[in-house]
C-alpha cells in the first residue's frame, strides 16, 4: 500500500512512523516532509496548501491513502477534491473543517449544538466591534476569524492592548483576510486540556487526554508557539471523566455535521478550559495536535493504518482503538529565537543515542537531510517522547534524553509535565 503523508512538522513525522508499523504499507511519501521522515520514507518537495500538485502526485503514484496532517489543506477542500479522484483521504471535507478555518463558523456551531463554550460575538465592522470592548472591558479575548498560523487570537489585560490589537486585524489587516471578520469573546481562565476523538461521521473512538504547553519559556510565560511540549494522559481529565466530556464536546458535533449532510471523519480535537464552573470549549481543530499527536501516538496500541480506513468507511464501530496505560510526555528543542526569528543549518547530533534509549522516540520538526546529516530548519526542532510507567517516570526519561541531543543555540522548556505532576500529588 502507497501512503502520501501531507505536511513537515513533528506530527507528521510520528504519523508517518506510526503507519510505517504497519506491514501492509509498502512506500510512504511525505509532502514536503523534514529529516525525520526522509528516514522512514520518501520526501517530496510539495508544499502543504499546493492542491492541485498534491492531487497529481496522489493520481501519478497511485496513492492508496492521503493523510492530511495540518488543518490548511482541509480547510481548502483536499479532501474534497480527492474524493472526485475516487482516493481516500483521512481528514475532514472542506465545509467540517471550517470548525478550524473560522472561528466564527465554530462558535456558531457551538452555541447550536449547545457546548459550552465562552460567550461571544462576531463582527464584520470595524466601529461596532470598538463599542463591544468600551461596553464590556477587560479582559477580553479577540480573535481573528481565520487560518492566522497560530496567532490569531489575543486575550487582552488593558483596553489600549484590545483596540490596537483590533485595529491590527481589521484595519492593518495584518492578517490579511483573516481578520477581516473578528470573534470578540468573554475571558475565561482555568487549566487546558486537549481530547482528541477519531470520527467517522458517526461514531467515535477517543483517544487518552493531554496537554500542550502554548508559552515560549517556563511558568507559561513568553510568547505563545505552537507547543513546547506535551504530555498524556493529562491529570485534568481523568479516564473517568472522558465518557462524559466526550458527550459534552464531541457527540453534538458529530451530530450536527451529519444533520448538515457534512459528516465530520478525522480527528476532531476539542481545546478544552476548565473553568470554576466547569469545562468550556475554547476552540475544535480538525486534526491532530502538534505535539500532542506524539505522545498520543506513542501510547497507541492499536494499528493506526486501520483506525483511518475505519474512520473513512464509516466503520469506526468495528475497531477497538486502546491506548498503553503508560504515560507518554514529549519536550520540544526549539532554535533560540523562535517564535520570533531563529538561525536555521546549525547539525544536530546525538538523535542515535536518545533514540536507542528504552522507550524513546526523537521526533523531528524543523530538520532537514543534509549531505547525510541532520541539520535543522525551522523553529521547533524536535519532539523528545518518552514512555515511562507514571508521569514523573515518562517526564524524567525524555529529559535524560534531551541531554543526549546537540545542536547549536537549542533551547527547551525545563517544566513539561510539571502541572501535571503536581496535580497528581494533590490528588
Ligand atoms: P484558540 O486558537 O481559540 O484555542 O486560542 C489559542 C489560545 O488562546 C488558547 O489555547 C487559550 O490559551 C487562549 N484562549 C482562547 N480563547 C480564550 C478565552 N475565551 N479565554 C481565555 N483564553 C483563551
Ligand atoms: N498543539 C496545539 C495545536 O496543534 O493546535
Amino acid at each position: 500500500m502507497k501512503i502520501l503523508v501531507v505536511g513537515s512538522g513533528g506530527r507528521e513525522h510520528a504519523l508517518c512512523w506510526k503507519l510505517s508499523q504497519n506491514p501492509k504499507v509498502e512506500r510512504i511519501m511525505c509532502a514536503p516532509g523534514n529529516g525525520g521522515t526522509a528516514l522512514i520514507g520518501e520526501n517530496i518537495d510539495i508544499k502543504d496548501d499546493d492542491l492541485p500538485a498534491l492531487i497529481a502526485l496522489a493520481k501519478d503514484q497511485e496513492v492508496d491513502l492521503v493523510v492530511a496532517g495540518p488543518e490548511l489543506p482541509l480547510v481548502l477542500g483536499l479532501e474534497n477534491a480527492l474524493r472526485l479522484e475516487g482516493i481516500p483521504c483521512f481528514g475532514p471535507n472542506a465545509y467540517a473543517a471550517n470548525l478550524e478555518g473560522s472561528k466564527a463558523f465554530s462558535k456558531n456551531v457551538m452555541a447550536e449544538a449547545g457546548v459550552p463554550t465562552a460567550d461571544f460575538r462576531v463582527f464584520d465592522e470595524y466601529d461596532s466591534a470598538v463599542s463591544f470592548i468600551k461596553e464590556r472591558g477587560v479582559p477580553i479575548v479577540i480573535k481573528a476569524d481565520g487560518l492566522a498560523a497560530g496567532k490569531g487570537v489575543v486575550v487582552a489585560t488593558t483596553e489600549e492592548e484590545a483596540l490596537e490589537t483590533l485595529n491590527d486585524m481589521m484595519v492593518k489587516q495584518t492578517f490579511g483576510a483573516a481578520g477581516e471578520r473578528v470573534v470578540i469573546e468573554e475571558a475565561l481562565s482555568g487549566e487546558e486540556a486537549s481530547f482528541l476523538a477519531f470520527c467517522d461521521g458517526e461514531n467515535y473512538a477517543l483517544l487518552p487526554s493531554s496537554q500542550d504547553h502554548k508559552a515560549a519559556y517556563e511558568g507559561d510565560t513568553g510568547p505563545n508557539t505552537g507547543g513546547m511540549g506535551a504530555y498524556s494522559p493529562a491529570p485534568i481529565l481523568p479516564e473517568e471523566k472522558y465518557s462524559e466530556t466526550a458527550e459534552m464536546c464531541i457527540k453534538p458535533i458529530l451530530k450536527y455535521m451529519a444533520a448538515k449532510g457534512e459528516p465530520f471523519k478525522g480527528v476532531l480535537y476539542a481545546g478544552l478550559m476548565y473553568t470554576e464552573n466547569g469545562p468550556s470549549v475554547l476552540e475544535y481543530n480538525v486534526r491532530f495536535g502538534d505535539p500532542e499527536c506524539q505522545p498520543l501516538l506513542m501510547r497507541l496500541e492499536t494499528d493506526l493504518l486501520e483506525i483511518m480506513f475505519a474512520c473513512i468507511d464509516g466503520k469506526l464501530d468495528q475497531v477497538n482503538v486502546t491506548s498503553t496505560a503508560q504515560t507518554a510526555c514529549g519536550v520540544v528543542i526549539a532554535a533560540e529565537g523562535y517564535p520570533a526569528s531563529y538561525p536555521k543549518g546549525m547539525e544536530i547530533t546525538g538523535l542515535a543515542d536518545a533514540d536507542a534509549m528504552e522507550g524513546v522516540k526523537v521526533f523531528q520538526a524543523g530538520t532537514q537531510l543534509k549531505d547525510g546529516k541532520i541539520v535543522t530548519s525551522g523553529g521547533r526542532v524536535l519532539c523528545v517522547t518518552a514512555l515511562g510507567d507514571d508521569l514523573e517516570a515518562a517526564q524524567k526519561k525524555a529529559y535524560e534524553a534531551v541531554e543526549k541531543v546537540h545542536f547549536d543555540k537549542s533551547y527547551f522548556r525545563r517544566d513539561i509535565a510539571d502541572k501535571g505532576v503536581a496535580r497528581l500529588k494533590e490528588l
